[in-house]
């Protein structure tokens, strides 16, 4: 699909400041590109996509997860917020004819982060983060520096933000953020 068909498609299906913040995660990921030697039309595409299923309600979620053959046990049934996530890379292969993998690859990690991200992975995973209609958290202002700078340090800081932020509110945290957070640890301290 080409670009202008997938906003004007995800206008359509999300509510208006979840497509602003769509539109910043593409422009802050397709910025972080050109820093990282990244193609910058496949960051924009990746951004645009990534909360491609985020439109949708909990329960229509939990339906594409049936019809993906996505397992919905452990933290997906404590925290459904991150079942967006899992169904954006089918519905964006079927509903916006992404073929892309990498695109695919970076969508299906935007929230939890995953071991060994890709600069792609890494880029969408920040982008999400730091993009200009974020509200300002503690912390922000650093990793929105080191976006530019050192995409493993940057990841790392976001991780353990996080990770604070759900201990903090006394929620669930996916194993997949943990053991990121501890991949970027481990990488960052050798
Ligand atoms: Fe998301
Ligand atoms: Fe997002």
């Amino acid at each position: 699909m080409e670009l202008q068909q997938i906003e004007d498609k995800l206008k359509t299906v999300l509510k208006p400041s979840r497509y602003r913040h769509t539109l910043g995660v593409a422009y802050t990921a397709s910025c972080m590109a050109m820093v990282f030697d990244v193609d910058t039309e496949r960051a924009y595409r990746a951004g645009l996509l990534h909360d491609c299923a985020k439109g949708f309600s909990i329960e229509k979620q939990r339906q594409l997860c049936e019809r993906y053959n996505i397992c919905l046990e452990g933290t997906l049934t404590k925290s459904p917020q991150l079942m967006h996530q899992e169904i954006a890379p089918f519905l964006a292969k079927d509903d916006y004819e992404e073929e892309d993998k990498e695109i695919l690859s970076a969508i299906g990690c935007h929230t939890t982060g995953k071991i060994a991200m890709s600069p792609l992975d890494q880029i969408v995973f920040i982008a999400d983060y730091i993009e200009p209609n974020r509200k300002i958290i503690p912390g922000l202002i650093k990793v929105r520096k080191l976006a530019f700078e050192d995409l493993d340090a940057c990841a790392y800081e976001i991780l353990n933000n996080t990770i604070n932020y759900l201990t903090e509110c006394g929620q669930e945290i996916d194993q997949r953020t943990i053991k990121t957070y501890e991949y970027y640890k481990n990488k960052k301290e050798n």
